[in-house]
């Protein structure tokens, strides 16, 4: 892992695109390098295969956007991603972070149960979808208690 630098983007956005239902912009992976968030990348042979996006807010952080390439998932790299994440916020003395998540989104939710994220609350209707609308649930990890304790 790595922090994502400008020349990253147009790999990160093929990524996006093809993984996600609902992908950022350009401008959104643009304006998260240039806020100063924590935007980090997992690379190995020259290929980058991973992302997460990160927002802090004085001592807790939002975790804006994560993203795995379709033929690298289910091998365990999210959750290695989102442990190096909760690390490095962990290192930046943050106490918390925070998500939310579309409630149709099974495999996010299973990945941050699977890393000590627990729900802390529902958003009703937050999303638009193909539907109208879906749920977002938020869920939050304490950060003292799940990686120093
Ligand atoms: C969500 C995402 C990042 C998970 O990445 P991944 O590398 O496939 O996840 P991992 O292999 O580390 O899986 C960790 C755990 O998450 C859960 N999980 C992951 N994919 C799952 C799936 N398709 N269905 C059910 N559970 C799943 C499992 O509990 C898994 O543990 P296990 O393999 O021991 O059962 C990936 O599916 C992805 O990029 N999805 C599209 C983007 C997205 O939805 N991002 C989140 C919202 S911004």
């Amino acid at each position: 892992m790595r922090a994502m630098t400008l020349e990253d983007v147009d790999e990160v956005l093929r990524i996006e695109q093809a993984v996600q239902a609902y992908p950022w912009t350009r401008g959104n992976f643009v304006d998260a390098l240039n806020q100063g968030y924590m935007c980090r990348v997992e690379e190995a042979d020259g290929e980058i295969r991973g992302y997460t996006i990160l927002m802090p807010v004085l001592e807790e952080a939002e975790l804006l956007n994560i993203g795995v390439a379709a033929w690298r998932q289910r091998k365990g790299l999210g959750r290695a991603m989102l442990l190096d994440m909760l690390d490095v916020a962990c290192k930046r003395n943050m106490l918390r972070v925070f998500l939310e998540v579309r409630s149709s989104n099974v495999a996010a939710l299973a990945l941050y149960r699977s890393a000590g994220f627990r729900e802390i609350g529902l958003r009703r209707d937050y999303y638009q979808n193909a539907n109208g609308s879906e749920d977002a649930i938020t869920m939050a990890c304490d950060l003292v208690g799940e990686i120093n304790g």
